[in-house]
């Protein structure tokens, strides 16, 4: 276990921000877990579990005691002609997962290939691109109780998985935090390409979507997000950093018949309008606000061209749900959790 007091959480932030936490702790195994939970609570610290911090925006300093979990592992418990199953350490690194499973023949997390984060991240947040979302191959979330130190396993449809959304990200905010995550997996391999532009990205590349290797799928993809998305290790973000808004039949009606090349999709409540589009369609698309920018190839993405603080993003991030409003009417939210 590693514990270091009034630590630089620069290599836990993607956004490549320079704020500093009390107290840093890093464990390995549940056992280790339940003494620094007793340990924090008998100190009565504030407690913020990540992951790779590719999620996050620390506006400030964090005075409390931040986790991160170095429990690995990725093992095959069950493989049948219908499902293969698969425990993983909440610390193993998401598209290390996605390699190691493509490796091992279990299929239907390439779509999810290079997405940042960690395995335990991914199940809180339900990670997702390219038509399909971590919360799809969840079968089971082994947590524990921050208040109790009890363990609990959760199945997939406690997790209340929906859109960017779970159960740990609202109504237990902060109560649990994920130690295993057991994936449902395909042992056959089928290619999503139902995604939006992804069909024409496969022929583009002068493959075939009837067969294509789960191999093949896991490079495109990778490519098209190399493509569009800055590295983080190269320009701080921190990924999408807002979600696409959904809007009523009606509001949707009246801005199309305004802007009749808007690009939507059909969502359960309404009509999915890309918010890159809207930021890109208020002129934000490449600006800068001081050392914070709309990054220029994708204006879903903020960006850290060099020193920015938390506050910096935060007031670009401001600026563009006020900018957006102020054209469409419609208010847009961040994807991205805001650490004060
Ligand atoms: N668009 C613009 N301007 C831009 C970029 C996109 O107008 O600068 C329009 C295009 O019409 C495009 C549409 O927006 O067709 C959608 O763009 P894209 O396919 O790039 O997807 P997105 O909605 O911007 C979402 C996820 C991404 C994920 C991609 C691909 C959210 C918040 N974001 O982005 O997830 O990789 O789809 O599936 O749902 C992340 O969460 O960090 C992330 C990168």
């Amino acid at each position: 276990m590693l514990q270091k007091e009034n630590f630089s959480l620069l290599k836990f932030n993607t956004f490549g921000i320079d704020a500093h936490c009390r107290l840093f702790c890093e464990y390995d195994n549940v056992e280790e877990l339940f003494l620094l939970l007793q340990e924090i609570r008998d100190n009565g610290l504030r407690i913020l579990h990540v992951g790779r911090g590719s999620n996050l925006l620390f506006v400030r300093d964090f005075d409390g005691a931040v986790l991160h979990s170095h429990i690995l592992g990725k093992e095959i418990l069950e493989r049948s002609e219908e499902k293969v199953l698969v425990r993983v350490g909440a610390g193993e690194v998401w598209d290390e997962v996605v390699s190691w499973l493509v490796a091992h023949n279990c299929y239907g997390a390439e779509n999810l290939s290079l997405i940042p984060g960690e395995m335990g991240a991914a199940a809180v947040q339900n990670i997702g691109a390219y038509g399909a979302e971590v919360g799809q191959l969840v079968e089971q979330v082994e947590a524990v109780e921050i208040a109790t130190g009890q363990r609990r396993f959760f199945g997939a449809d406690e997790c209340d998985y929906a859109y960017r959304h779970s159960i740990f990200k609202d109504a237990l905010r902060g109560k649990y935090v994920v130690t295993h995550v057991l994936l449902r997996l395909n042992p056959e391999f089928k290619a999503a390409v139902g995604y939006g532009s992804l069909r024409s990205e496969v022929e583009l590349r002068g493959l075939n979507c009837c067969n294509i290797t789960a191999s093949e799928m896991r490079s495109l993809i990778i490519n098209v997000r190399r493509a569009k998305l800055p590295d983080p290790e190269v320009l701080g973000n921190a990924g999408s950093f807002f979600m696409n808004p959904v809007v009523g039949t009606e509001t949707f009606e009246s801005l199309l018949q305004q802007y009749p090349d808007m690009p939507h999709f059909e969502a359960s409540q309404g009509v999915k309008v890309p918010a890159a589009w809207l930021i890109e369609q208020s002129g934000w698309k490449g600006r800068r606000l001081g050392p914070a920018g709309v990054y220029e190839k994708q204006a879903l993405v903020l960006v850290n061209h060099g020193g920015a603080t938390g506050s910096d993003i935060a007031d670009l991030s401001k600026a563009v749900q006020e900018s957006v409003f102020e054209k469409f009417g419609i208010r847009i939210f961040p994807e991205v959790n805001f650490i004060e």
